[in-house]
């Protein structure tokens, strides 16, 4: 087994560990709403049922460790979302993009900015990667200051590049040095 597969990362209230097969069933009942989907890309569906689920861990499964790093998030012990980085391709294969996502039960609590600092901090000691980068749509101003929490800064614009179920925004741009 790939060592990654082991990697298990406590933060004060959280446990990040590579998503399992097992883990299908739980992800639906958490990502099958309307309010995450919106602020992410198409990989993050809406609806979100089982296929969506087994889609999104047999993907994170497929170059873990290698290049991409990508985690289940536990709290009290239950499901609480997801995050991680993918290694960007070509000239930028020295970055890698994160990403985020929590069940809206778990919003409004520090959560994100807790599994994003302690993402940072693993890519930064255990992996090869300099530097990381993330995006956020235009809507999303919670997003944009889990960023600006966890020492992003922003870095530009893309302007009207996003169009999601008819409206259209921004996409803001960020990074950081590892
Ligand atoms: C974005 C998301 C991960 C945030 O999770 P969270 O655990 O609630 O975030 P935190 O509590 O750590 O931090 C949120 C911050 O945004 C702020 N915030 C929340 N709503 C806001 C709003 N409408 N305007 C401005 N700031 C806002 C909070 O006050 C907090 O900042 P503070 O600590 O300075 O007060 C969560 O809402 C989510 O999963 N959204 C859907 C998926 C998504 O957007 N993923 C990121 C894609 S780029």
């Amino acid at each position: 087994m790939n060592e990654f597969m082991l990697t298990e990362i406590n933060t004060e209230r959280c446990l990040l560990r590579p998503w399992r097969v097992e883990d299908i069933p739980l992800v639906p009942p958490l990502a099958d709403t309307r309010d995450i989907s919106w602020n992410t890309s198409f990989r993050f569906p809406y609806p979100y049922d089982e296929e969506a689920a087994k889609n999104m861990i047999h993907w994170s499964r497929d170059g873990a460790g290698e290049n991409k790093w990508q985690f289940a998030v536990f709290s009290d012990e239950e499901l609480a979302g997801g995050c991680g980085a993918i290694r960007g391709s070509g000239v930028e294969t020295h970055t890698a993009t994160v990403g985020y996502w929590l069940g809206t039960a778990w919003w409004g609590k520090g959560l994100a900015t807790e599994i994003v600092a302690a993402l940072v901090r693993y890519m930064r000691e255990e992996t090869d990667v300099e530097q990381l980068t993330a995006s956020c749509f235009g809507w999303n101003p919670a997003s944009r200051r889990v960023l600006e929490k966890t020492g992003f800064a922003h870095e530009g614009m893309r302007r009207g590049v996003v169009r999601k179920w008819g409206k259209t925004t921004d996409l803001w741009i960020y990074g950081r040095p590892l």
